[in-house]
């Protein structure tokens, strides 16, 4: 407990889902939390459960592709508790639709939130991190950067983007006494993969290919990100950890069983 007692922890991304999830930990270990998201209604709910629980909490709404309101959330973080320590980047967007069929638009706007969001997030707050002595970040990829899945190239080429993004940007940063790693979830059940776990075929489908046998919470997530931000993982920059319950050793059952 306490492990991120006078930490100040920025969660973008942090309404609901997995990110809500790592607000809930971070909390429980004393942390000072700033919550960022686009939907604010959720956003302000999120941060009043949390303040009811007396954790220290700053929220602040808005798109994380445009750099003003993630500056704006760094400079609260400083501002109210004095310096940015962790930084937990897990806002992300899907839109499954065959190739050939893409909109461009949708593309882009999905390339602007997982990938340019993630570059707004880390150089924002890793100027903050740098003025203070350094920090830690985490950011979220997706097993889909690893494994192929029908209707998913947008996405998963951001996701396979965000890895690579991870292993040099650690260069870069550990100058400044920053690290930064990835986390791959598998399939964890939140809102965005509630429409694969729900549905009546594809759903048990994919569960059979789950190893250990049942799909991922949030918290499972949760822990392995607050180990990665925490001092525990002080020698561990630019790796990412797959954390899907063994699905992908079925990489090697062969593409036939990988289709959704
Ligand atoms: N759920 C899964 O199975 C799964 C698997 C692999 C990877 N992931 C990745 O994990 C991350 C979290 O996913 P989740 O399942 O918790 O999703 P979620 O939809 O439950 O939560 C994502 C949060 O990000 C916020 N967000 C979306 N676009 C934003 C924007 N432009 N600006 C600011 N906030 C924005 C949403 O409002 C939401 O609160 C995502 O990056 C996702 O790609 C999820």
């Amino acid at each position: 407990m306490n492990r991120f007692s006078e930490k100040t922890v920025l969660i973008v991304g942090a309404a609901q889902g997995m990110g809500r999830a790592c607000a809930e930990l971070f909390g429980a270990e004393g942390a000072n939390l700033v919550l960022f998201d686009i939907e604010a209604d959720t956003l302000k709910a999120t941060a009043e459960q949390l303040s009811g629980k007396g954790y220290p909490v700053e929220a602040s709404s808005g798109d994380v592709s445009r750099r003003e309101p993630v500056h704006e959330a760094v400079v609260r973080a400083v501002d109210r508790f004095g310096h940015l320590d962790v930084l937990v980047h897990t806002a992300g967007i899907v839109e499954l639709k065959p190739l050939l069929e893409f909109p461009e638009e949708t593309w882009r706007r999905i390339l602007d939130v997982n990938l340019t969001g993630v570059f707004l997030t880390t150089q924002e707050a890793g100027r903050a991190m740098a003025k203070t002595g350094g920090g830690s970040m985490v950011v979220f990829a997706s097993t889909n950067a690893f494994y192929v899945e029908e209707l998913n190239v947008p996405y998963s080429a951001t996701k396979g983007g965000i890895v690579t993004f991870v292993r040099n940007a650690a260069l870069d940063l550990a100058r400044h006494k920053i690290r930064i790693n990835a986390v791959d979830p598998g399939i964890i059940y939140t809102r965005l993969s509630a429409s694969l776990i729900e549905d009546p075929v594809a759903g048990p489908d994919y569960l059979k290919r789950i190893p250990l046998g049942r799909w991922g919470s949030p918290d499972d997530i949760a822990k392995v990100v607050l180990f990665l931000a925490s001092d525990d993982a002080g020698y561990i920059t630019g790796e990412d950890v797959i954390v899907d319950g063994g699905v992908t050793l079925g990489v090697s059952l062969g593409i036939e069983d990988l289709k959704l």
